[in-house]
């Protein structure tokens, strides 16, 4: 393959470098484009032909269904490793040892008490207000108690940032579901393992000793490790940008966790089990709600199915499915949910307007069902999905940093009134 492209604009050619990446992608390297063609943009609403950066934390095949972290594919990370394991993989670029592990454990156990101011805080908020909005409101409000901006050329500044929210912030998801439970806020159990003591923190009652359900534990480890990262997605992009301001780490945090809220986004897994709840109430009509799905003049969208870059199975969404009908056996849980789903899945697989458009189960058409199966509310689904993906944010955020990417600042093409003079009301 040549290493260039040539653009031929009004009769005048212009080269740009190709770039290849290990996985053999090829991008146009139009950094110099602006400035040799005398103002020429591209023009591309939703990035869907654009590469914001170079990355070597996550790489993912949408045409083959392939999804790696740091070279390791998910179905290995998800099979034999854990995910406090998975987030320094993600974080420091190599798996890590025994003993790097247990000192990356005990510093996040160090940094995992929320100063109590941050209780009034949640006391003010009504029982109503969804999750995704307390959370990243006290995410935000993180900043208030610890430093606010992180420096990056420091290792241990940086590293103490780390380890800061992955402490702080299972306690305020914590917090978050038993805030809108009535439950009280209390802290962790620093003798558990790190998804243990999660699940304690969000299930221990007031007045019973919390005994752990391994069922539960390896099933959000699961499906912690199989959100964790994925590449330049709506959120992590979103921290990328607000990170390249040199905002901090807690800040660009809380703006991901408002862009995951997003229904089109991470807000999907609450999405897919309303729907599938509406469905059951419609006497498992499934046909309909394809028909809406199909339906230019519905806003309605199979929620669950499509992606942006998968145009295959999403690799985690086969996982999940797998784990779903593990857990819910295990659990001794006979849900209906999961039949509809299956059903929609099939129905829609060998229907020709989603053939057409290669759209497939994603991540969040089955993970409700474990969520749901576990006890968590479905208000608290994507605060889920917010914790698992919370190594891949920092992970991105740092990548950014430490290269000193510039400052993002996206061009637009004007569509609006050219020049014109200003008239006084009296003559409007
Ligand atoms: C996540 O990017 C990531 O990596 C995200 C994520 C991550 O880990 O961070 O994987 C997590 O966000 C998964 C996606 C969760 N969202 C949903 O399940 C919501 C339902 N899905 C869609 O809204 C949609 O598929 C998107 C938003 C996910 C992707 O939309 P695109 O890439 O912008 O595709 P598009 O809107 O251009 O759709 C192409 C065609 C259109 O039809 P035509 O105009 O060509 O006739 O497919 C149709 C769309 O109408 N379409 C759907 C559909 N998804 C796309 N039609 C019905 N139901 C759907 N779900």
């Amino acid at each position: 393959m040549s290493d260039k492209a040539i653009l031929e604009i009004n009769g005048q050619k212009h080269e740009f470098p190709l770039i290849t990446g290990t996985e053999n992608e090829v991008a146009i390297d139009v950094k110099a484009l602006r400035g040799s063609t005398g103002g020429v943009i591209t023009l591309d609403p939703g990035y869907k032909n654009t590469g914001s950066c170079e990355s070597a934390i996550t790489f993912l095949d949408g045409e083959k269904g392939i999804l790696r972290y740091r070279g390791y594919s998910i179905e290995e990370l998800a099979d034999k490793a854990d995910f406090l394991e998975v987030a320094y993989l993600l974080i420091f670029g190599e798996l890590p040892t025994a003993e790097q592990l247990d000192k990356f454990h005990a510093d996040i156990k160090a940094n995992s008490v929320v100063d109590d101011d941050i209780k009034k805080i949640i006391d003010a908020f009504p029982k109503a207000a969804h999750p995704m909005g307390v959370l990243s409101s006290l995410t935000s409000a993180l900043t208030a108690f610890n430093p606010s901006s992180v420096n990056v050329d420091s290792e241990e500044d940086m590293y103490n940032a780390i380890v800061r929210i992955l402490g702080k912030f299972p306690v305020l998801v914590a917090w978050a579901m038993r805030k809108k439970q009535g439950l009280p806020l209390d802290y962790g159990d620093d003798s558990l393992g790190y998804v243990e003591n999660v699940l304690k923190m969000m299930f221990k009652s007031p007045n019973k000793e919390y005994e752990q359900n391994e069922i539960l534990v390896n099933a959000l480890d699961k499906l912690l490790i199989l959100h964790a990262d994925h590449e330049q997605n709506c959120s992590t992009s979103t921290v990328r940008i607000t990170g390249s301001s040199h905002a901090g780490l807690f800040v660009s945090l809380a703006a991901g966790i408002s862009a995951l809220w997003g229904p089109l986004h991470g807000g999907a897994n609450q999405a897919v089990l309303e729907m599938l709840e509406a469905i059951k109430e419609d006497g498992g009509d499934t046909k309909k709600y394809m028909a809406k799905a199909k339906d230019k003049n519905d806003p309605f969208r199979l929620m669950g199915f499509g992606h942006r870059v998968y145009k295959n199975f999403d690799p985690r969404a086969k996982i999940i499915k797998v784990a779903a009908d593990e857990v819910l056996s295990d659990l001794g849980v006979e849900d209906p949910i999961l039949d509809i789903a299956k059903g929609l899945e099939k129905e829609a697989l060998e229907d020709q307007y989603f053939v057409d458009r290669k759209l497939y189960p994603n991540v969040d058409f089955y993970s409700g069902i474990i969520y749901r199966a576990m006890g968590i509310p479905v208000e608290m689904f994507t605060v889920m999905f917010a914790l698992g993906r919370l190594p891949g944010w920092i992970a991105q955020w740092k990548e950014m940093r430490l290269r000193k990417e510039p400052i993002g600042r996206p061009r637009q093409l004007y569509t609006g009134e050219t020049l014109r003079s200003f008239t006084p009301i009296k003559k409007r």
